[in-house]
């Protein structure tokens, strides 16, 4: 049977109590939204639906990208009152699938035993969990014979109700035809004046089918977000599944607590990672990378043996085999390093292309720069790539030796085996293999005296 999932997504979600909708708010860098959109992207689902509403313009636009059908709930009445305003473009022959997007961990797997459980639509699947603390969800009420009978939401449930752990994780699958039908039945007399879509449950054994419930494998896998304190809880459980998958991949992780994998990684063997580094976007590491403490490594590639330093942010750069980066060195988008390479404190480097062997210790920026091979450039030394309207290249040649707090004034280009001379500031052309230096004669004064302190008064 063709599945169309059905994702909620209008609520204001009050508990946040922020201007962001409770969809947008981030889980990894990533819109709750998109989790589960990604996650349902896995199943082979004919389509998606989400039902949009508060914030509605900045959920389309922050979601623009993604191809799903988006369905208006101008009004938030409830999530039964939800699913109704996607299904006039589900087809009645398909499987509906309907997601919380307040619910952004639970794994594609799960989603398709939940569609195994609505066997066709010939039963009504409804994902639970038993939690250790049910406060806030709706219960799932049992007769005497263990038979499911309704759903009752926290604050309808008296006393009794309020003591069963069995509780509704929101997720459900049934037929769009049966669906359709027991949602035009639903009434909103219950303690929030809401359309509840727990309230099918009865409608569907009344109708003598089969409700089954299946339990997820963990509480941590249905987590629902409606503050801060779960937004907390579920990004601290996104962090621990991204660290065990690494690590079972045979990646060190010094302390997985402290690691953050936000975006898709690949490691090579034996890569050793410290204490607080987060790894966002795609991020490629070769064999026996080892990572510092405190680096933050966004869509970048580094290649095997290499050594990043503490402290360091490195932005869309690809670095070669052998080099050792920072402490403390910055790369901002589209730089590219050969093998051997050393990028040391306080350098920052944008836009650049460096040589193999190239060394830029201390204190430098290289931007818009070719430099190339086992070039060393001195402490202090900038390329001024920026004349207040225009960026232009400088190119070093291989073996150039740059000396301390060289200004390299852009377009420039210094020949290979260059020599540049400490403090010089280069505007033009130097040629290859030759001493080029601009600096005025070194003075001394006899006869001059310092000031001295006048008396006050
Ligand atoms: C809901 C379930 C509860 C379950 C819990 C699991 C109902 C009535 N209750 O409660 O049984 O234990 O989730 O997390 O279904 N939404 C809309 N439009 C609306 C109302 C809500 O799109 O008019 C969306 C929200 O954006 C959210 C989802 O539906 O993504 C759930 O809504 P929420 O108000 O958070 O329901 P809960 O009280 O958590
Ligand atoms: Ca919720």
């Amino acid at each position: 049977m063709p599945i169309s999932v059905v994702i909620l997504a209008a609520g204001q979600g009050k508990r946040m109590k922020s201007d962001l909708p409770k969809v947008l708010q981030p889980v990894a860098g990533r819109p709750l939204l998109q989790h589960v959109i990604d996650s349902a992207r896995e199943l082979s689902a004919s389509d998606i639906h989400v039902v949009y509403g508060h914030g509605g313009e900045r959920v389309r636009e922050t979601l623009a990208a993604e191809n799903v059908t988006w369905a208006l709930q101008a009004e938030q009445l409830g999530t039964g009152h939800a699913v109704q305003q996607a299904m006039p473009a589900v087809p009645d022959d398909h499987l509906v699938l309907i997601l919380f997007g307040d619910v952004p961990l639970v794994q594609a797997a799960t989603m398709q035993r939940l569609v195994d459980a609505a066997t066709n639509g010939e039963a009504l699947g409804v994902l639970s969990v038993r939690m250790k603390d049910p406060t806030g969800y709706g219960r799932i009420v049992r007769d005497r014979a263990g038979t499911v009978a309704r759903i009752v939401e926290h604050k309808d449930a008296n006393q009794k109700e309020r003591a069963i752990d069995e509780v509704n994780t929101g997720l459900m699958a049934a037929s769009a035809k049966r669906m359709r039908e027991w949602l035009a039945q639903l009434r909103n007399d219950n303690a929030q004046g809401e359309y509840y879509l727990t309230d099918v449950v009865v409608l569907a054994a009344k109708a003598g089918l089969k409700v089954n419930v299946i339990p997820a494998d963990s509480e941590d896998e249905v987590l629902g977000v409606n503050d801060k304190v779960q937004l907390a809880e579920v990004e601290s459980i996104y962090r621990k599944r991204r660290a065990t998958e690494l690590m079972l991949q045979g990646v060190t992780l010094v302390d997985p607590a402290r690691f953050d994998a936000r975006g898709s990684v690949t490691a090579g063997r034996d890569v050793h990672i410290d204490v607080n580094v987060v790894l966002e976007g795609t991020v490629i590491l070769g064999n026996r990378v080892r990572i510092g403490p405190n680096v933050v490594i966004r869509d970048s590639e580094i290649g095997d043996d290499t050594v990043v330093f503490p402290n360091c942010v490195i932005d869309r750069a690809s670095i070669g085999p052998n080099c050792n980066i920072g402490p403390f060195a910055r790369f901002r988008p589209s730089s590219s390093l050969a093998q051997g390479v050393h990028v040391g404190n306080f350098v920052e480097v944008k836009n650049s292309i460096l040589g193999a062997g190239a060394k830029a210790n201390h204190l430098t920026y290289l931007g818009d720069a070719t430099v190339g091979e086992k070039v060393n450039v001195g402490a202090g030394t900038i390329t001024c790539n920026y004349d207040g309207a225009n960026k232009w290249r400088t190119e070093i040649g291989a073996g150039a030796f740059i000396g301390s707090g060289a200004m390299l004034v852009a377009p420039v280009k210094i020949g290979a085996g260059a020599t540049i001379g400490a403090g010089s500031t280069i505007t033009k052309n130097a040629p290859d293999d030759k001493l080029t230096l601009e600096r005025s004669k070194q003075l001394t004064l006899d006869g001059w005296k310092r000031p001295v302190k006048q008396p006050k008064g």
